[in-house]
């Protein structure tokens, strides 16, 4: 299949329920298809919109272009949790169509307001010369799920700024609100976080770009999403082209976040105590990220696992991506720490002690198992996931807890290849001779890696055959380490 651009762009009844039947089975049939992450159930899925807390239940919205694994006319498709771990996928919420989302209803958030949910998103539209027009729109849904579209924008692109002009995030302080955009400059091509207030949702105040401290964030940011954790402002957002000498990156884009001391929502301008901005994760996928402060007083991130201009292997299944796990968020010493919610446990199905002096350490994991591990300090050593137990062929995890320090995760050696061109490892520094203590999720093609209580996470994906289900060390061992398996059900 060609994916011409009037393909991507037609409308959603263009399609046969056939088709989407077919595309549906491409992925329960799959053998890389989670088990217990948010996934498409056809198609491509990208972002995660509108995390909230509504009505009893959790909710999110993701990004979806339900008819293959492309970039094409998106809508949002809701799904609801309980506990934010059990995810029902109640089918596709918000459509595009109209005058002002004729391309795409692109990335937002959401809002409780009074007894509704108030969605803010971005509105694609292109002219017949493919010329792009950004709004930025809203909807109400209420509390059985149904969703009306405000008629008109809330805000137009002001004429400062580029076509790219999207991902707003509502939020509230104290009785107004603000909206939080990604933008580029007209002027300099420069991407710049725009701020607008409101305190009747339909009458707009530009107050320009906000003010910071941060240096250039290349020449767009998209997805920008102020969270609170431990009362300190965090930033995260996802800058393109950013220049390397501001932060270093192999992905092709980052995910980054800075710890502030306070975003002045009177002058718009960001304090911080440091310039530094800091990978979201360290791994090979993460992007998009949406965090949000819920009524228990906590703080959530969940994650694209996945990123833009990028092909991955279950393309050619016609699906692509899913999304993180949920993660609680805190901060230590201007840090963001992301931890698994607890109630990940109620998917523990059996656990094992891990047996000493042993090259295998599980033989057959099915694919969908918690790690913990803890490996003492002063060591070396190598760690294969997904191995056959045979060589080297493994999702290889590189550890020093000797002189140097460090964790190195390695794909070059499992499954099928993709995105070589931006490396095949991802390398993190830990403390010399310290324990490295490691909590990791395997979810049959996604891996995520959470290192020393969270302090760093490397989330990837792998596409390896299902049949190399063994934990290993690449060699016969006389590593000294502590840990446990535990199988884990479907969601
Ligand atoms: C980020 C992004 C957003 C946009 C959305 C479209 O991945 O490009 O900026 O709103 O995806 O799906």
């Amino acid at each position: 299949m060609i994916w011409t651009r009037e393909k991507r762009y037609q409308p959603y009844s263009a399609y046969s329920e056939a088709d989407k039947e077919t595309l549906a089975e491409q992925v329960s049939s799959s053998v890389y298809k989670p088990a217990f992450h948010i996934h498409p159930t056809s198609g491509l899925l990208n972002d995660p919109n509108g995390f909230s807390y509504f009505n009893g239940q959790w909710h999110i919205f993701y990004q979806a272009f339900p008819f293959g694994p492309v970039h094409g006319l998106k809508s949002w498709v809701h799904c609801v949790s309980d506990d934010l771990v059990h995810w029902h996928n109640l089918g596709i919420a918000l459509n595009p169509g109209n005058q002002y989302d004729s391309h795409g209803a692109y990335s937002g958030s959401a809002q409780v307001i009074n007894d509704k949910l108030f969605l803010m998103y971005t509105g694609n539209v292109r002219d017949k010369n493919w010329q792009r027009r950004s709004y930025q729109l809203g909807a109400w849904m209420d509390e059985n799920n149904q969703i009306t579209k405000v008629n008109q924008p809330l805000i137009t692109a002001p004429d400062y700024v580029t076509e790219h002009f999207r991902d707003p995030q509502l939020l509230k302080v104290n009785d107004e609100y603000f909206a939080l955009i990604g933008s580029q400059d007209k002027q300099n091509l420069r991407g710049e976080f725009s701020l607008y207030k409101t305190q009747d949702l339909k009458n707009w105040e530009d107050m320009g770009y906000i003010k910071h401290n941060l240096g250039d964030m290349g020449y767009m940011v998209e997805c920008p999403n102020l969270v609170y954790v431990d009362d300190k402002p965090v930033l995260i957002f996802c800058p393109q082209g950013l220049p390397q000498n501001i932060l270093p990156t192999d992905n092709i884009y980052p995910n980054v976040y800075t710890v502030g001391s306070n975003l002045d929502f009177k002058t718009g301008t960001w304090y911080s105590d440091t310039s530094t901005l800091m990978q979201l994760d360290a791994g090979f996928d993460v992007y998009a990220s949406q965090a949000v402060n819920a009524p228990d007083g906590q703080a959530y991130l969940i994650s694209w696992v996945g990123l833009p201009e990028i092909n991955y292997p279950s393309d050619k299944e016609n699906w692509a991506h899913c999304l993180s796990l949920v993660k609680r968020l805190k901060v230590v010493d201007n840090k963001l720490y992301q931890i698994p919610v607890t109630a990940m446990s109620t998917l523990a199905v059996a656990e094992q002690t891990l047996p000493q002096n042993q090259q295998v350490l599980v033989t057959d994991t099915k694919q969908q198992y918690e790690l913990k591990l803890d490996l003492d300090s002063n060591q070396t050593g190598n760690l294969l996931l997904a191995s056959d137990g045979t060589s080297d062929n493994g999702l290889q995890l590189q550890f020093d807890t000797n002189n140097e320090g460090y964790l190195i995760v390695d794909r070059s050696n499992v499954g099928e290849k993709f995105a070589t061109k931006y490396g095949e490892t991802r390398k993190v520094n830990v403390n010399p001779h310290k324990k490295l203590s490691l909590d990791i999720f395997v979810d049959h093609s996604i891996c995520e890696i959470f290192i020393n209580g969270g302090e760093q996470v490397m989330t990837l994906r792998f596409f390896a055959p299902q049949t190399q289900t063994m934990i290993a060390f690449s060699e016969q061992n006389t590593l000294k380490y502590s840990g446990s398996y535990i199988l884990l059900s479907d969601m």
